[in-house]
């Protein structure tokens, strides 16, 4: 499974990156707010920073703005996938943009049959939403499995990336299920590392350490 990191803070995707833990990054509207940077200056920031895609979102509704939008955005870098919403203007863009040979990120999708649009489109990633399925009372795991399932019996090229993962069991989950990529904040990627088990195995063992003075250098 791929690692995406779900941000735009530089210094959170550096982390992560020299620990070998970031396979690409995604960002959106939401997050450029959130990091207060300019959308093109952070965007070449990250891209410089990391070897894999960067999805960087469109902000036009339209089609023929989105193509112009998401021309754009590409010039940033070769590692740029274009982000567009799962609506009618977005698959147009997204058959455009990715017939051009971009990456494109179809973003928004809450349904199988939006997924299976996106795939005929040319997506490059199908972004599946968990957590705001989650939020009102659907199994966002249900979704990741019946596009898995609906990809692989035609052997639909896009990748499964799935998105607004809030838990570390959300990325479990989706590894279980065979998600191509998941992407996720740096909070919940380090949340991973948690156990119990282990913080109460390293007491013993320190205490042990401390008693015995083992000393190593
Ligand atoms: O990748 C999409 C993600 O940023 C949405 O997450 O937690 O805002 O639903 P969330």
């Amino acid at each position: 499974m791929k690692f995406f990191v779900d941000t735009a803070e530089i210094d959170a995707i550096a982390e992560l990156n020299d620990l070998g833990m970031v396979d690409g990054v995604t960002t959106n509207p939401s997050l450029i707010k959130k990091s207060g940077r300019d959308i093109i200056e952070v965007t070449k920031e990250i891209c410089a920073l990391v070897d894999g895609p960067v999805s960087a979102e469109v902000t036009a509704t339209d089609a023929d703005t989105m193509i112009a939008e998401g021309r754009k955005l590409a010039e940033i870098a070769e590692n740029i996938a274009v982000k567009v919403p799962l609506t009618w203007d977005g698959l147009k863009a997204c058959k455009v943009l990715s017939g051009e040979g971009k990456m494109v990120n179809v973003t928004l999708c809450f349904s199988a049959n939006q997924a299976i649009l996106a795939a005929k489109a040319g997506a490059t990633f199908i972004s599946p939403f968990i957590g705001r399925l989650d939020d009102i009372n659907l199994d966002g795991m249900d979704l990741i499995a019946d596009i898995r399932n609906v990809y692989d019996n035609y052997a639909f090229e896009t990748q499964i990336l799935a998105a607004s993962i809030r838990s570390a069991n959300h990325v479990l989950e989706s590894a279980r299920i065979g998600a191509d990529v998941m992407t996720a904040p740096p909070a919940v990627i380090k949340a991973m590392v948690n156990h119990p088990l282990t913080d109460k195995g390293l007491d013993a063992f320190l205490k042990d350490i401390a008693a015995a003075e083992i000393k190593i250098l």
